[in-house]
């Protein structure tokens, strides 16, 4: 299908939405990535318009700035009062003036609208030569929405909202999507005759339609084969249902491309993601942001990653992983919280109750167990031992570690910053390493064990471990003995 390249593509967006009974203006709410109006302005892109155009009003500084860092190209105008979806088009074309060529106009509440569905309207609206082509969906229960009204040989004569219509009108199932294509000129002549003449004393649109008729010109309908795409989003329970048809196209365009995703159900992927072939995605996943992971890397179950880069072959279980960039073949998990400026290099591990950020992991170095590792830089090969603390904080400023090449933290070492534990270098396990150790050195920073002798017996009388000391003692005097 060859898809005809509109003049402009202008985005209805200037309602309040208090339905969603939100602090955050409607067309702000997020899904899969993108809030509500960026899905819409994505889908009009696809289009190529020669100008993509967004009218807002409430909410306009919130919507606008949005829309300035997200969509340049898209230019914002204001409708101060919200008084109707026509008043809404000729507010636009009063300030840019009059379209020549095909102009489209749709919703910013309509995340499901694809790009492919808007250029079958155009097509058939330029194939047909109509005025004006409005989309349509027969939808099991048109109640709230305008209905498509027309002649016994099934030409469109109009469109007559709900709180207008007639009881035998209200029966008609086919409804107004709010999607049409327009001849822009003819548009911008017919919008400035629509009245305020009706029950909601609003500039309607949808008049439109029969004033276009009503001057001899082709008025059309293209209908949408599944009603579910021009569903628009007023409340939160709507929002949740578009979030879920998003979500399943986004699996399903992965899972034909080659990923495995064991269980669609209870993964979600942003649409700004990018899974390669052959990837693995286990159950209770979400990967948000412009998170990307690699062939045959395996992700899940249970994780989190937003902005995070999965190199091939790695694995990431159970993990939290937020701006990090897990290199090839690396370990992640179970049980990681990985954060802004992680950085782990080929083959290296962050293993089980570690948590990381701005750490630089050489390539095989091993964070195996119950580690934090902050504002550092680990050679190639290193090995922290369990419970080893970055100590980066010195509750005014953060400071730097560095641990060489195949260098061995021993165990519950503190390795208080700014410290360098050179190449090839050990700490003893229970140090707390606060001046640098050379390289091929040992750092062994810990007081000297003493017993006291009996103490238990003398301080801790009458208790379960005074028992177990007194039999432990006696069987020791009796072998020594020798009875
Ligand atoms: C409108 C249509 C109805 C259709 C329905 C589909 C009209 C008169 N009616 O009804 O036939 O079935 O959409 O959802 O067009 N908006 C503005 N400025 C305004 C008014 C609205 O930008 O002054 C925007 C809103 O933000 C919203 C969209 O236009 O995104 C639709 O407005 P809404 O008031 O919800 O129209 P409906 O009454 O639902
Ligand atoms: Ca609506």
């Amino acid at each position: 299908m060859s898809v005809p390249r509109p003049a402009a593509v202008i985005v209805l967006a200037a309602g309040e939405g208090t339905r969603m009974k939100s602090q955050t203006p409607k067309v702000l709410h997020e899904l899969c990535g993108r809030a509500l109006v960026d899905h819409m302005l994505a889908a009009a892109r696809d289009l190529s318009p020669e100008r993509l155009i967004v009218v807002i009003g409430h909410a306009r500084e919130r919507v606008g700035g949005h829309l300035a860092e997200t969509s340049p190209d898209a230019r914002s105008i204001v409708q101060t009062e919200q008084r109707g979806t026509g008043h809404a088009v000729r507010t636009v074309l009063e300030e840019v003036g009059p379209i020549a060529g095909t102009v489209l106009v749709t919703y910013g509440d309509t995340p499901l609208l694809r790009a492919q569905t808007l250029g079958e309207l155009l097509a058939g609206h330029e194939r047909q030569g109509n005025a004006v082509t409005v989309l349509t969906a027969e939808v099991p229960d048109p109640t709230g929405y305008g209905r498509i009204v027309r002649d016994g040989g099934g030409a469109v004569l109009g469109i007559v909202e709900e709180k207008d219509a007639t009881p035998e009108q209200r029966a008609i199932n086919e409804m107004n999507s709010g999607v049409y294509a327009f001849d822009g000129l003819l548009l911008a002549d017919a919008v400035k005759r629509v009245s305020t003449d009706n029950v909601q004393g609003e500039e309607y649109l949808t008049d439109v339609l029969s004033i276009l008729r009503e001057d001899g010109h082709r008025v059309g309908a293209h209908l949408a084969a599944d009603y579910v795409e021009v569903e628009g989003v007023n409340d939160r329970v709507q929002l949740s249902f578009a979030r879920g048809v998003l979500n399943r196209r986004v699996l399903e365009a992965h899972m034909r491309a080659g990923v495995t995703i064991v269980d669609p159900s209870s993964t979600w992927i942003d649409v700004g993601v990018t899974v390669e072939a052959d990837a693995v995605i286990h159950p209770g996943t979400q990967l948000h942001g412009r998170t990307r992971v690699e062939s045959g890397a395996e992700v899940g179950p249970a994780s989190t990653l937003t902005d995070t880069e999965v190199g091939a072959g790695a694995v990431v279980r159970n993990a939290v992983c937020d701006g990090a960039v897990i290199g090839p073949q690396v370990s992640v998990g179970p049980f990681a919280y990985l954060r802004p400026g992680t950085v782990l290099a080929r083959g290296a591990k962050a293993g089980t109750f570690v948590e990381m950020k701005n750490a630089n992991v050489g390539e095989g170095a091993k964070v195996p167990h119950l580690t934090y590792v902050g504002d550092a830089t680990i050679g190639r090969n290193a090995n922290i031992g369990a419970s080893a603390i970055f100590v980066n904080y010195d509750g005014v400023n953060k400071h730097h570690t560095t641990v060489g090449d195949g260098a061995f933290v021993g165990c519950d070492t503190m390795l208080v910053a700014p410290v360098t534990v050179g190449d090839g270098a050990y700490t003893a396990a229970g140090s707390a390493i606060i001046d640098d150790v050379p390289p091929g050195a040992i750092g062994v920073a810990r007081a000297r064990q003493r017993n006291i002798e009996k103490w238990v017996l003398r301080r801790r009388a009458g208790t379960k471990s005074a028992a177990a000391a007194e039999r432990a003692l006696a069987e020791q005097e009796q072998r020594e003995s020798g009875t």
